[in-house]
């Protein structure tokens, strides 16, 4: 299979938090990725920006070392991690602070794109845009990008976005969500957009519900004093989880362009139910052969959640009746991330011997193997009758379309190569950010209001029992973790 790709014009990409963790282990093993695979156009370049003082061989040395550690061995050629690294500058720069702008000045060029990535914390986005302005560093077509968190609640999305909007262009600014990087969820565009088949089926007439689930078995670890402020909710639910609900749900859009396709996620978000109480499950880990989530954080009296189940409303033509679970948890039974869309029976079963439940599935499976399989049913082969079995219809993407085809980018590097294209699609717009705030908001005001405790579940299980029983007493389960 001969791969074609949208080529790409030469670059400038600044990362301020060049020294951080996301900067090693994801966006620069992403670009080495790139470049190894002969897409990162000749004459690019990455400046890396922080506050430690050290000269580009340093940083080019630490670099280096995260190519070895994070990209596949398959892919360390002393030659090309050479010239990859010899496209690589640093400069010492305290956002904050008024050194080493001048010098980033000098550096930039106006002929090539320019792209800012602003891999720091969201307290530094209002000194860092008023910088690259005041020492004239960005250009008027220079693109941003910025990570999660995008905010905590409605307000400080807001904030954010204001602030961001002081000195750029909502066409200029890409707010990352990884999740919308994947191949599989791009897949599900082309699923459902691109064939007959699946379409006229993408409702409630012929859709039982929908399951969507990202399960980790990490606990919080490290991150306990930022998570324990977020949540399960904030964290995952409010970006990701919706994300993957919008593209799931969306009606189609007139073309496949950036603003055509996030005017029909917004519509998704905005036709949201508030949520009742009874259909959300809180929960939190206890100890196991590691500590508890209290043992992970600093309040040993935390109320935050480390798993939330919900059962959600798309209040529309095509959803009506149509329930939506979403659940997402740490210390949970394996690292899982699927969408699930359960069609609903067959009216009638003409087969006598058919004693079995009959429904037609469809899954598309995020991590840890990105692929889609559908069930479908079959007769049984042999003598034995109308004998009926499910079987799976497995769109392996290697066994399709080669073993390139499993080699799939990485979201990062696929997004910021998207960045560099100039294309907005798989980045969510700042509307769509201030409507999930706005659903999120008072479902945690009510929790936080009547001061409920999140239940506690085992690690390595699949959340609370009450999570269990939200489908049961619909008459549906769960589909296993793992
Ligand atoms: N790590 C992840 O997997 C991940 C995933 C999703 C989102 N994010 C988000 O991405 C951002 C970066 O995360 P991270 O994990 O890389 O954080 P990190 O490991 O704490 O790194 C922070 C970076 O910011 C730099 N920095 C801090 N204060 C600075 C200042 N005043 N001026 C200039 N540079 C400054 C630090 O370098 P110096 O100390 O040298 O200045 C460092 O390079 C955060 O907003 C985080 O929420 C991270």
């Amino acid at each position: 299979m001969v791969s074609r790709v949208i080529p790409v014009d030469p670059f400038d990409l600044v990362i301020f938090g060049a020294t951080g963790d996301l900067a090693r282990r994801k966006i620069l093993p992403g670009l080495y990725r790139r470049f190894w695979a002969g897409q990162m156009p000749e004459g690019s370049r990455i400046i890396g920006a922080a506050r430690t003082e050290q000269d580009a061989d340093a940083w080019r040395a630490s670099i280096r070392a995260a190519i070895e550690e994070f990209v596949a061995k398959s892919k360390h050629e002393a030659e090309v991690i050479d010239r990859f690294l010899a496209c690589l500058d640093y400069v010492a720069i305290d956002v904050r602070g008024d050194g080493g702008w001048e010098t980033l000045r000098d550096m930039m060029r106006q002929e090539v794109t320019q792209a800012f990535y602003f891999s720091v914390g969201p307290g530094l986005f209002g000194d860092l845009a008023e910088r690259l302005h005041r020492y004239k560093i960005a250009c008027e077509t220079c693109r941003i990008v910025v990570e999660k968190p995008f905010g905590r609640d409605l307000d400080s999305a807001k904030a954010l976005n204001a602030t961001l909007a002081a000195h750029f262009d909502e066409q200029q600014i890409y707010r990352i969500d990884h999740y919308l990087g994947k191949e599989t969820v791009q897949n599900l565009m082309a699923v459902r957009f691109a064939n007959v088949l699946f379409e006229p089926l993408w409702n409630s007439q012929f859709i039982d519900h929908v399951q969507i689930t990202v399960a980790e078995e990490v606990g919080v670890g490290g991150r306990g004093g930022y998570y324990d402020k977020s949540g399960a909710m904030r964290d995952m639910v409010q970006n990701h989880l919706m994300q993957l609900l919008c593209l799931t749900a969306m009606e189609p859009p007139s073309r496949f362009e950036p603003d055509a396709v996030r005017d029909e996620k917004l519509k998704v978000i905005r036709a949201l139910d508030p949520l009742e109480t009874h259909d959300i499950v809180r929960g939190q880990y206890r100890a196991g052969a590691e500590p508890s989530y209290l043992d992970d954080v600093e309040d040993p009296d935390s109320r935050t959640e480390s798993f939330i189940a919900l059962k959600v409303h798309v209040a529309n033509w095509r959803w009506n009746g149509t329930p939506f679970y979403l659940r997402t948890g740490k210390r949970m039974k394996a690292r899982t991330s699927e969408i699930v869309v359960q069609f609903k029976e067959p009216p009638h079963s003409i087969f006598e011997e058919d004693t079995g439940q009959r429904a037609n599935m469809l899954s598309i499976r995020l991590q840890p193997d990105e692929g889609m399989d559908l069930r479908v049913t079959i007769k049984e082969p042999g003598p034995g009758g109308m004998r009926l079995v499910d079987v799976p219809l497995d769109m392996s993407f290697a066994d399709a379309l080669g073993p390139e085809a499993a080699d799939v980018p990485d979201a990062y590097e696929r997004l910021i190569m998207d960045v560099i294209r100039g294309n907005q699609t798989l980045f969510m717009r700042g509307d769509e950010v201030e409507a999930a705030w706005a659903w999120t908001d008072p479902v945690v005001a009510g929790w936080v209001d009547r001061g409920d405790r999140p239940m506690p579940y085992e690690p390595g299980s699949a959340g609370p029992e009450d999570a269990l029983i939200l489908l049961h007493r619909d008459g549906r389960r769960w589909r296993e973790i793992g």
